[in-house]
Order: structure tokens, then sequence, then C-alpha cells
């Protein structure tokens, strides 16, 4: 489909058996894009994977929230991101309730995802067993997430922290082990503490992805609104900001503004020109007139 990602001759995009290669041996960088001029841009920038995340719902959508995130929202979003990602192993997140009520919802749900998006792989929160172990079976490669879930954060009493407590940090431990059992290729530890995040890493052989779960996780992601100032929501203290885009933007348009009223802009430059002799013209039919 014309829609789907393109790649040039000798390009060769990452798969999941390369995530799955890099376990112990090198460091995974994810980013999510929304569209299709970042999807490029990070994919030039070199990282292994791109996450459509339902984040895009607060930093694209401006709502307050993941859960009003829909399938065709994820869909549209992710068609663009297909147009611009080139080597990154794309991945999309599969929204609030297409999944939970059973297996056939997250089948006939993920394969419109990928079929009319082109992605080739989905994210889903929680540990939804059947449902992992039906979409790897029916072909499609999931990326599990535990921790803090976005989706469910009303039953987990808000964003906070997951698994401080030895009991909590117990649970997490199995479901990491469950998710890999079940299929999934990698899994999004987000919000855990750091020691938590390293014993499960360890323990599982498929790399983890982590998002406010320390250094020793397999790879790190991020949302690139976040790490690139151009969100102005709250954002979690295990975001680095790498730029302040947002402030580059808003004194642009402010130069830019100030430009247009002071009739600096347009130059010459950014004009076209007109021949002379049909200059000569126009102004005498303007005469005539
Ligand atoms: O939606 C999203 O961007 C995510 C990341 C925070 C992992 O799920």
């Amino acid at each position: 489909m014309s829609t789907h990602q393109t790649f040039s001759a000798g390009e060769k995009p990452l798969s999941v058996l390369d995530v799955l290669g890099a376990k112990n041996r090198r460091k995974l960088a994810m980013v999510t894009a929304y569209d299709a001029s970042s999807a490029r841009i990070v994919d030039r920038a070199g990282v292994d994977m791109v996450l459509v995340g339902d984040s895009l719902g607060m930093v694209m959508l401006g709502r307050e929230d993941t859960v009003s995130v829909t399938l065709d929202e994820m869909i549209h979003h992710s068609r663009a991101v297909m147009r611009g990602a080139r080597r990154a192993l794309v991945v999309a997140d599969m929204p609030f309730m297409t999944y939970e009520t059973g297996v056939e919802a997250a089948l006939l749900n993920a394969g419109r995802l990928v079929r009319e998006s082109g992605v080739r792989a989905v994210k889903l929160e929680g540990a939804f067993l059947p449902q992992i172990r039906a979409l790897t079976e029916a072909g499609i490669p999931v990326m599990g997430h535990i921790g803090l879930t976005p989706q469910r954060a009303a039953r987990l009493g808000g964003f906070k922290v997951q698994g401080r407590k030895a009991g909590a940090a117990a649970i997490l431990l199995d479901e990491a082990t469950a998710l890999e059992e079940a299929g999934c290729f990698s899994i999004v530890l987000e919000a855990i503490p750091a020691p938590l995040a390293e014993a499960i890493t360890a323990r599982v052989s498929i790399p983890t992805i982590g998002i406010g779960a320390g250094a020793a996780c397999d790879g790190q992601v991020l949302v690139l609104h976040d790490m690139l100032g151009l969100y102005d929501g709250l954002a979690p203290r295990f975001v680095k900001r790498y730029a302040e885009l947002g402030a580059q933007m808003e004194q642009a348009v402010r130069d830019y503004a100030e430009e247009v009223r002071g009739g600096t802009f347009p130059t010459p430059a950014h004009s076209f020109g007109m021949d002379e002799e049909e200059r000569a013209r126009l102004e005498a039919r303007l005469r005539e007139a």
C-alpha cells in the first residue's frame, strides 16, 4: 500500500528479530512520533524503534489523558508515521478498550491497526495474556507495557511510581515473565524503581525498554514532545529535556509576527519579480481600466 513505509535500495529496516537480538549486546533507543515529518527526523537520527504512542491524545490533541484516543485516530497517525520512518521498527499503541474485552476484539482491532497503517508491531498495556498469545500466533508482534500503565491511571490512583513495595514488585516480576511466555518481543517498564527494573531485565530474555525505570533496562523510550520541550503540561521527573523547541518556536513566531507588522517581511528575496515588458503592459492595462 502506498501509505506504508518505503525503503531505498540497500536500506534494511529493523525487524522484531533485530530488537530481540540486541539483548545483552547493545542498548535500544526508542522515541515517540505522531506524524510524517517528526518520524522522518527521528528515523534520520538513528533510533531503533518509533512508538506511535496513545500519548498523542495529550501531546498532540490537547486532551487530559490517553483513554479517549480511538482506534481510528491511532490508524490516522500511524499511517503518517509510516510515511516518514525508513529504518526504525514502528510500533503502535492499541488504544484503551480495543483489546481488554477479549481475544476476538484484540485480533480484529490489532488487525485493522496493522493492515490499515502498515505498522509492524503493536503495544498493549497490562498482562492480557490470552490476547497477547492470540496476536502473536496470528503473526502480530506484541510489545508489552507494565508498571505505570496510563490507560489504567484511574485504577492506579493517578500517574504514580509502581512496585515500590516488595509485594507489588513481586507481582510485576511475575507479570514480566508471563508476558515473555505469552510471546511479547519486548516490554516497556514505566515508572518503577530501578532495582526492580534491573531484576526484571535480568530475569527475562526479551529486551526491556524503560521509561522512568533506571539505566539497567535494555533500552529507553521517551515521549518526543517531553524531551524536546514541546509540551507544556506537567513533565514527569524521569523526562530529560534535550532541547527547548517550544520556547524556540514561540520566539520564531513572535519574530515573524513582528516583521509582518513592521513591514520587514517579506523582502524581495521572498517575492517573485516580473519582466519589465510585462510589467509595463500590466500598468498600461491598469491605466485603461
Ligand atoms: O503512549 C506512549 O507514549 C507510551 C510511552 C510513554 C511508553 O506508552
